[in-house]
C-alpha cells in the first residue's frame, strides 16, 4: 500500500482509538490517555513522538497495539517546557512491554538532556507478562534513569489506575506522587497474595488506594476526587518550582497580601502555653494571598510542609503544628520533613521554618521502630542544605527539636523568635523535677512550690532574651513584623554562597 495512506490510516487509528476500549475506561471513571494529556498541558502544545511505535514483534497480537501502549513527548504548561509520557490502558491494559519502556525511557533521558521536568500519568497493569524478562529490563531503565534525574530535574508521578509490583518502584523515587481516591492503587504484592501468604482478606482499596497512601504510608503526596483534579495538581506545583537545578525559580507578580491581619499576629499565641493554636493560620497571614500549596496534608499531620509566595518569590515551609500531637516530632514528621527539606534544597528553594515544638515523641513504639534513625534524617536533611533558611520560633524550642528546626549552630542563616518563645534544654515541667527534685521531695505544699520554679525557669531560662544574650538567636521580633523582616532577611541571603570539600555523596541514615 502507498505509504502515506498507511500514514494516514495509521494515524486515524491512533487518534480514534478503539470506541469499546475507550467507553471501558470511561465507564471505569477513567480518562484516556489522551484526554489526560489534554489536561497537562497547554492547549494544543503536545508534540508527540514514537506515534507508531508497536509492541516486540515475537509476542505481536492482532489487536490494538498502536504506540504500545504508551504516549510520549513534550508539551508546555504555562508556556514552560515538560516531558511527559502517559500510559495508555485500552492498549494491552497499560502493560509495560520492551518498546513501552524504551519510550519511556527515552523521553525520560530527554528531560534530563534539556533540563525540563518529566511527568509520568500511569495506568499500568505491570511488566507485560508475554514480554517476560524483556518487560524487566525496560524497567531497570527507567528507574536507573529515576536516579539519574533525582535533583536535577522535578519528576512527577500521577496515578490514575493500577501500580502493582516492581511498578511501584518508579513513582516512589519521583519527588511527587498524586493519586486519586477511588481508581487508583498501588501496592508491591496484590489482595490475592496477601491472602495466600498471610490469610488476610483485604480489598485493593484498603490495600493500596490513594486515601491510604495519603494518610497512612506516605507514599503519595496528593490524593484526589477525580482525574483531572489530580492532573491540575502538577500544572500548580510546576507554577512554584524551577525547570531543572540550575533554573531560576518562578517570579509572580501577585505579590498582595492580608495587611489587616497582621496585627492579629501579636495575640495568636495563647498566654496558655499547653493551650494549641492553629500554624496553618500563620502561614496564611505571613505569605502572598492565596499562595500556601501544601503537599503531604494528610499524612503526618504534627509538621506542615508546603511551597508559598514571598513577595512573589517561591519559598519552602516546614512548620509545626501545635493542634496535633503539640507538634511533636515523631517518626513519621520527620521523614516528611526531611524529604521537603532535600527537594527544596536541591531545587534552590529558600526554607522558611516556623517552630513550635516540644520536643522529640517519646515511647516505647517510638523508640523501637526508630525514631533515633528517622529523626535523624530531618537533622541530616538541615545540616546538608544549603539554600537559604530562616527560622521564626513562635513558642517552643525545646532540647534536639530547638536545635534540629533549623538551629543557627546547624546552619539556619537567621534565627528569630517571638516574645512568646521558650527556649531551653528542655520544658519547664521536665526541668525543675530534675534540677529541684530534693526541694520538691521536701516540700509540704508541693503543687504551690511546683507552680512559683516553672515560672522562675521560663523567666530566667526558657526564654527568647536568654537565648539572644548567648548568641543563640538572632533577634526577638514583634509577631506583625515578620513578614517585613522575612522579606528583607530573605533578600539579604539572596546571594547566598557555599563552598564544602568535594565528595562522591554523603551517607544520609536512610
Ligand atoms: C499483559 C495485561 C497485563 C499484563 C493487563 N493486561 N495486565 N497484558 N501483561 N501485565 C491486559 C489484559 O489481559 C486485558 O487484555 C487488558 O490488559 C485489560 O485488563 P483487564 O484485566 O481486562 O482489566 P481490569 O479488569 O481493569 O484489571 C486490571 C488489572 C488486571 C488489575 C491490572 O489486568 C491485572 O491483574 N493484570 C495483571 C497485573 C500483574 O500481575 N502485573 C504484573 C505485575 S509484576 P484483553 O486483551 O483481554 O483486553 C510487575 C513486575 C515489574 O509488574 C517488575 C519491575 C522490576
Amino acid at each position: 500500500m502507498n505509504k502515506r495512506k498507511v500514514f494516514e490510516l495509521r494515524r486515524k487509528g491512533l487518534h480514534d482509538m478503539e470506541d469499546i476500549a475507550i467507553q471501558k475506561q470511561h465507564l471505569k471513571l477513567k480518562l484516556t490517555a489522551r484526554e489526560r494529556l489534554n489536561i497537562l498541558f497547554d492547549e494544543g502544545s503536545f508534540f508527540e513522538l514514537n506515534t507508531f511505535a508497536e509492541p516486540a514483534k515475537a509476542i505481536k497480537k492482532n489487536q490494538n497495539a498502536y504506540g504500545d501502549g504508551v504516549i510520549v513527548g513534550r508539551g508546555l504548561v504555562q508556556g514552560r517546557s515538560v516531558f511527559a509520557y502517559a500510559q495508555d490502558f485500552t492498549v494491552m491494559g497499560g502493560s509495560l512491554g520492551y518498546t513501552h519502556g524504551t519510550k519511556i525511557a527515552k523521553v525520560q533521558e530527554m528531560a534530563l538532556k534539556f533540563g525540563a521536568p518529566c511527568v509520568g500519568l500511569i495506568d499500568s497493569g505491570g511488566a507485560r507478562i508475554q514480554e517476560g524478562i524483556h518487560s524487566l529490563s525496560a524497567y531497570a531503565r527507567i528507574f536507573q534513569n529515576n536516579v539519574k534525574s533525582s535533583g536535577i530535574i522535578p519528576q512527577f508521578s500521577v496515578i490514575l489506575g493500577p501500580a502493582a509490583g516492581g511498578a511501584v518502584y518508579s513513582p516512589a523515587m519521583t519527588d511527587f506522587v498524586i493519586m486519586t481516591n477511588k481508581t487508583s492503587y498501588m501496592f508491591v504484592t496484590g489482595p490475592e497474595v496477601v491472602k495466600e501468604v498471610l490469610n488476610q482478606d483485604i480489598t485493593m482499596d484498603e490495600l493500596g488506594g490513594g486515601n491510604i497512601h495519603a494518610e497512612k504510608s506516605g507514599v503519595a503526596h496528593f490524593v484526589f476526587e477525580d482525574e483531572e483534579h489530580a492532573i491540575v495538581q502538577v500544572r500548580k506545583l510546576l507554577s512554584y518550582i524551577p525547570l531543572n537545578n540550575f533554573d531560576a525559580l518562578p517570579v509572580s507578580t501577585d505579590i498582595s497580601f492580608n495587611e489587616e491581619r497582621q496585627e492579629y499576629l501579636n495575640k495568636i499565641v495563647p498566654d496558655d502555653t499547653n493551650r494549641p493554636y492553629d500554624m496553618k493560620e500563620i502561614i496564611h497571614i505571613l505569605v502572598d494571598n492565596n499562595s500556601f500549596l501544601e503537599i503531604h496534608e494528610k499524612f503526618a499531620q504534627n509538621i506542615i510542609v508546603g511551597f508559598a509566595r514571598l513577595d512573589g518569590k517561591t519559598i519552602g515551609i516546614v512548620a509545626n503544628q501545635p493542634k496535633v500531637m503539640a507538634g511533636t516530632l515523631d517518626i513519621n514528621a520527620s521523614v516528611k520533613g526531611a524529604r521537603f527539606v532535600r527537594f527544596c534544597d536541591a531545587f534552590n528553594i529558600p526554607i522558611l521554618v516556623l517552630e513550635d515544638v516540644p520536643g522529640f515523641m517519646p515511647g516505647i513504639e517510638q523508640e523501637h521502630t526508630g525514631i533515633i534513625r528517622n529523626g535523624a534524617k530531618l537533622l541530616y536533611a538541615f545540616c546538608e542544605a544549603t539554600v537559604p533558611r530562616i527560622t521564626i520560633i513562635t513558642r517552643k524550642a525545646y532540647g534536639g527539636a530547638f536545635v534540629v528546626m533549623n538551629s543557627l549552630g546547624i546552619g539556619g542563616d537567621f534565627n528569630f523568635a517571638w516574645p512568646t518563645a521558650e527556649i531551653a534544654v528542655m520544658g519547664p515541667a521536665g526541668a525543675i523535677k530534675i534540677v529541684n527534685r530534693t526541694e520538691l521531695a521536701a516540700a509540704t505544699d508541693k503543687v504551690s512550690l511546683e507552680k512559683e520554679l516553672v515560672e522562675k525557669y521560663k523567666d530566667e531560662i526558657a526564654n527568647p532574651f536568654k537565648a539572644e544574650e548567648l548568641g543563640m538567636i538572632d533577634d526577638v521580633i514583634k509577631p506583625s513584623d515578620t513578614r517585613k523582616v522575612l522579606i528583607t532577611a530573605f533578600d539579604i541571603l539572596s546571594n547566598k554562597q557555599y563552598a564544602q570539600p568535594e565528595r562522591k555523596h554523603g551517607n544520609i541514615p536512610l
